[in-house]
């Protein structure tokens, strides 16, 4: 038996991007696979009053069984009531690779979808894309596309280098597909080694400055679909303390180096108006877990190492929200 987000008190995503874009802000979409997770992003979106687009991975549906995934998420409108304040919710699936997999979720309680064709040949992307916005639009999901290739990880397709989306291709794929929102490649990439050293420069500090995003690309794109929603994934800034607590006890990361907030708050005040940061959360939750297995070796209790991670991992999505995304006060 299918069931409706309707009837769970979610909503799809298209007039919160519609106000993002008309805003000048990014709703923040923030990924889980776990309680602590889930926990943390509501009650900093609670707390700075900001809408959330919760996602889902197909990878995190095989982590953690994608029945009790939903159904955590099935819980979250009632818990933001009990935090005191009621912010809008979309549970959206990211990186779907097939039809089945988002019609799966589209019975099951998602808002929203992305089917990533992105891999695809082109005109085989247009098909797959539009075979999912049919199925969803009749549910009045919403659907998210994606033309051009990041650079880096998607669960298990590696691409080595970015193809950067061409904006000479977007109306075509828009109109054609019926997507409500288009994700593109300007020079984020997914993981927490998005350049290498040898690609940055240093400024006077010595401190290693990445190569800037490709802001002429997402303007062309946007004169060819004016106020169209955009999605920037692969957006975690990496930030040092967190490289630097995890090496401190015990880690070996290497190269981790990400994009610059200052880019997605840039970023955020165009027609982008939807950022996805997963890596950073990994980051802050192993580097709590890492202080406290190291400074309390008589612990034991799970709770005292994901609870410190839970927190911190609140702290951190209370900074995007305030000062990266600027999606804070807009629920
Ligand atoms: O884009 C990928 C997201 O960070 C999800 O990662 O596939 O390892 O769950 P995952
Ligand atoms: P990061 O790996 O940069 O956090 O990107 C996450 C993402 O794009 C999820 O779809
Ligand atoms: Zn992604």
């Amino acid at each position: 038996m299918s069931i409706s987000y309707k009837d769970l008190g979610l909503v799809n995503s298209r007039e919160l991007l519609k106000k993002a874009v008309d805003g000048g802000y990014a709703i923040p979409a923030y990924n889980f696979n776990n309680l602590e997770q889930i926990q943390a992003i509501l009650q900093a979106c609670v707390e700075t009053k900001s809408p959330v687009i919760l996602q889902v991975s197909s990878g995190a549906r095989k982590y953690a069984n994608s029945t009790l995934l939903r159904n955590l998420a099935r819980g979250a409108v009632e818990y933001v009531k009990e935090l005191g304040y009621e912010i809008p919710i979309v549970l959206h699936l990211d990186h779907g690779d097939t039809f089945e997999l988002c019609k799966d979720c589209i019975d099951n309680g998602f808002s929203s979808v992305m089917i990533d064709g992105s891999h695809h040949s082109y005109e085989d992307n247009i098909a797959l894309t539009k075979k999912v916005v049919e199925y969803a639009h009749k549910h009045d999901v919403t659907v998210e596309g994606e033309l051009g290739v990041l650079a880096g990880i998607e669960d298990d397709v590696v691409a080595e280098h970015h193809t950067y989306t061409e904006p000479d291709e977007v109306i075509d794929f828009v109109s054609r597909t019926g997507v409500d929102s288009l994700a593109i490649s300007i020079g984020t990439s997914h993981g927490a080694n998005k350049f290498t050293p040898e690609q940055c420069t240093r400024d006077e500090n010595g401190v290693l400055v990445p190569p800037p995003l490709r802001f002429d690309i997402l303007e062309e794109i946007e004169k060819k679909i004016p106020g169209f929603p955009i999605v920037l994934h692969g957006s975690s800034s990496v930030p040092q303390k967190y490289v630097e607590t995890i090496n401190q006890y015990g880690g070996d990361l290497k190269d981790s180096i990400g994009i610059p907030e200052e880019q997605l708050r840039k970023a955020a005040k165009s027609a982008v108006c939807k950022i996805n940061i997963d890596s950073d959360g990994r980051l802050a939750m192993t580097a709590a877990v890492r202080e406290v297995m190291a400074t309390k070796p008589g612990e034991f209790d799970p709770r005292k190492y994901l609870g410190p991670a839970r927190d911190e991992l609140k702290q951190l999505y209370m900074h995007k929200n305030n000062n990266v995304l600027g999606s804070a006060g807009k629920a």
